[in-house]
């Protein structure tokens, strides 16, 4: 399959367009670096690839660029909140998806495949914490954005929508959530043992507390964390001092990930799914969780949602083990994805 990849040459792209290369497919990557800026790293990991730039926010230069092609992954974004850059994000992530779909519309391309995220729920980089409902996680969960670059993940899902309704575009927008590089890991084992510790020592420390009792102290660990994060934006205390005051409470280190409701995932995994999603036999436009195996704390997963969420009390279905907190149900029935990297719980987070 001939198959246009945007922004292929970034930290998600470059092993999916590895992945879709070693399988056989042509690839078209498409990126607004120039090709003589690109890093011969980077170059070395999507060889084999073609190399096309341009801006997607520039529509008429962008469309010629889909001639020939069967499917599209669009993962060319602006990938994380940057303040002050709100109306370039939503340019960017919201129009630049908009004219990547109408491109593929016009030229008669039938699959688009998303890069949405987690953050399409609107809980990590919002304003406020949005409400939750049950465990696990969904597709069905309502959402509730409230910065731009969340925001413009669940327009882009509703792009998506708008193009499978109009044009008969089928497609999903996976949801990722932090994509890692496993090699990022392989310096700390030394201290793997001592976090594993620490975080196991938290845990049963609290879970032995009666429950009113724990959940004053979660309660009041969140708001002392609340404080600490203004004292840090405003300058008042430093990293270490941050550090410090949070080792002081138990409950602090696990809240590490609970934004994100602990999910990770390998970047192979996220390659894994790209390809599938792209290949898979199904009608219709997808938002679809893509996430790893387990919690990245290691710890018994409904144990863990029932410290650090005690306002939730429904559980559609039992979570065994430190399996993951949101659901890939959906994305398994679906296009076959299974997870096949994690960490393991030898790995410090
Ligand atoms: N990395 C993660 O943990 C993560 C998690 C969830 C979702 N995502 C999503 O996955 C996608 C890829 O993320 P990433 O981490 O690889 O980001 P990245 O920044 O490494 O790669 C994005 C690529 O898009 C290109 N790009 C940006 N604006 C462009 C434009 N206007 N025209 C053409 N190309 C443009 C950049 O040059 C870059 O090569 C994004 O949509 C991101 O929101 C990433």
């Amino acid at each position: 399959m001939k198959i246009l990849v945007t922004g292929g040459i970034g930290h998600v792209g470059r092993p999916a367009v590895a992945r879709l290369l070693a399988h056989g497919h042509e690839v078209r990557v498409l990126d607004r670096v120039p090709e003589a800026d690109i890093m011969a790293e980077v170059a070395a990991e999507v060889r084999g690839a073609e190399y096309r730039q341009a801006d997607i926010t520039d529509y008429a230069t962008l469309r010629p660029h889909f001639e020939g092609i069967e499917a599209v992954v669009h993962l060319a974004a602006i990938p994380d909140p940057i303040p002050g850059k709100d109306a370039e994000i939503f340019a960017t992530n919201c129009g630049g998806s908009f004219n990547v779909y109408q491109a593929a519309a016009e030229n008669g391309i039938k699959r688009v495949v998303s890069a949405s995220s987690i953050n399409a729920l609107g809980n990590g980089y919002g304003i406020r914490e949005i409400p939750i409902h049950y465990f696990p996680l969904d597709e069905a969960h309502p959402g509730s954005t409230s910065d731009v670059y969340s925001f413009s993940k669940q327009i882009l899902e509703e792009i998506a929508a708008y193009f499978w309704r109009r044009e008969g575009i089928s497609g999903a927008c996976l949801r990722f959530p932090w994509v890692y590089d496993s090699r990022w890991f392989e310096h700390g084992h030394e201290h793997a043992g001592e976090f594993r510790a620490f975080i196991q020592a938290a845990y049963e420390g609290l879970m032995a507390l009666p429950v009113a009792e724990r959940r004053e102290q979660v309660q009041q660990t969140f708001a002392r964390l609340r404080e600490l994060q203004a004292q840090h934006q405003n300058g008042e205390i430093d990293d270490d001092a941050m550090m410090t005051a949070m080792r002081a409470m138990p409950a602090a280190a696990l809240t590490f990930g609970r934004n994100d409701f602990w999910a990770m995932l390998d970047k192979r995994d996220a390659a894994q799914a790209i390809e599938k999603a792209v290949l898979a036999e199904y009608e219709g436009s997808h938002p679809l969780w893509i996430v790893g195996s387990h919690n990245s704390l290691g710890l018994p997963t409904q144990g863990l949602a029932s410290l650090m969420y005690p306002d939730v009390q429904t559980w559609t279905r039992p979570v065994e083990g430190s399996a993951s907190l949101i659901s890939i149900d959906k994305a398994r029935a679906l296009i076959g994805f299974e997870p096949e990297y994690t960490l393991g719980s030898a790995v410090p987070l």
